[in-house]
């Protein structure tokens, strides 16, 4: 038997991400171009049949156990409700989760919960309209907030929300965002701004810390360690508590990439939406099993190819705190959107 997706270094990869698609509906200027990227042939990107056999590989031949969809922008894809019936006729427990910026999810939210989608996370930087469209580079913050009021209707929560903060732009609207995520129950997570923009415009000096966002929060409310174990996740969590009398508000989480990076935790495997697997989201090697797909091979065959890209797995991403100047660190061609979140 194949004894899982198991690396050098002795990580095993459980939790999969999948690329739907590389399209996208926005242009957050810290992933896509303001003018976009030429998209991928439609025949380039795996077929929703492609998809359910490669997660069916892993799952059953390589020990995934969490399934998570992302883009580009998942609900772009026409048949992305057809595809999660399938991957969830396929296999009844298995969790699977979407992330997508919302835009258009207040119509589709409820038959992604009917057809099984587990749960949710959402992109939200910003809650002025006019820094949204300066962000986004689209006017589509009322969508988004209409999507994110179906999803949590649908079922479709615990809704987490990520929001990337960038200084000067909306870095100080995180306390405000805070309070709107608590008052709903949402878990919001702040992320660090990664090197894999399409622009190549990213700075360690532009980046807001996760130093920076504790302190920023810190301005309006009391943040204390949470006790529940990380377990691997990429967001370090803390309980929030009101400054006045101390009543506990709910959590948020901070994930820091680059200033606290958790490489040595990594559980991930990815596959673009060309099927290619990454074994990391910065590494630069790409290891196609759409073509063993496509031409035959069986289910074991694309298993070990599956395996052996998964063993060249880096250590880790090699940017340090000083960002990209550390040795050897060099951004991918890739942009997020590209990748995956
Ligand atoms: P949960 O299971 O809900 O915690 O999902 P998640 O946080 O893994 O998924 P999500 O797609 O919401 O990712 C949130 C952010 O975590 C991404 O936008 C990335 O910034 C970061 N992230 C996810 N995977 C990786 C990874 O492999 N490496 C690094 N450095 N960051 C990652
Ligand atoms: N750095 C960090 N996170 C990013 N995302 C997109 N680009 C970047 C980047 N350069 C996040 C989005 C979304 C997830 C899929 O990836 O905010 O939540
Ligand atoms: Fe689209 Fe997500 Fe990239 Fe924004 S971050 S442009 S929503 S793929």
């Amino acid at each position: 038997g194949l004894a899982g997706l198991v690396d050098r270094y002795g990580r095993v990869a459980t939790d999969m991400r999948l690329s739907l698609t590389d399209k996208c509906n926005l242009r957050c200027s810290y992933c896509m171009p303001a003018d976009g990227l030429p998209w991928l042939a439609k025949d380039a990107v795996l077929s929703a049949e492609e998809i359910v056999r490669i997660v069916g590989i892993g799952v059953h031949r390589l020990g995934v156990r969490e399934l998570r969809l992302t883009g580009g922008e998942p609900l772009v894809r026409a048949d992305l409700v057809e595809i999660i019936a399938a991957l969830r006729a396929a296999h009844p427990h298995l969790p699977i989760a979407l992330t997508t910026n919302a835009v258009g999810l207040d119509a589709k939210a409820a038959a992604l919960s009917g057809a099984g989608l587990t749960r949710i996370n959402i992109s939200l930087d910003t809650l002025h309209p006019e820094t949204f469209a300066k962000l986004a580079r689209r006017p589509f913050l009322d969508r988004v907030l209409a999507g994110i009021e179906a999803a949590d209707a649908a079922g479709l929560g615990p809704i987490k929300v990520n929001s990337v903060l960038m200084r000067g732009i909306n870095d100080a609207d995180a306390p405000a965002l805070l309070a709107w995520c608590l008052e709903r129950g949402y878990e919001l997570r702040f992320i660090e701004q990664m090197p894999l923009d399409a622009d190549h415009g990213w700075t360690r000096q532009g980046m807001v810390t996760a130093a920076e966002v504790r302190a920023i929060l810190s301005e309006r409310f009391r943040l204390a360690p949470d006790p529940r174990a990380r377990d691997g996740a990429p967001a370090e969590r803390f309980e929030v508590r009101r400054k006045d009398d101390d009543a506990a508000l709910g959590t948020v989480g901070i994930i820091a990439s680059v200033t606290e990076p958790f490489c040595s935790d990594c559980k991930r495997t990815r596959i673009t939406a060309e099927g290619k697997v990454m074994s990391c989201l910065f590494s630069h090697e790409e290891v196609d099993l759409r073509a063993l797909l496509r031409s035959g091979a069986s289910d074991e065959d694309v298993a070990q190819r599956w395996q052996e890209a998964m063993w060249l797995k880096p250590r880790a991403h090699g940017m340090d705190h000083t960002g990209l100047g550390a040795d050897g660190f060099t951004q991918p061609d890739r942009s997020m959107s590209a990748i995956g979140g």
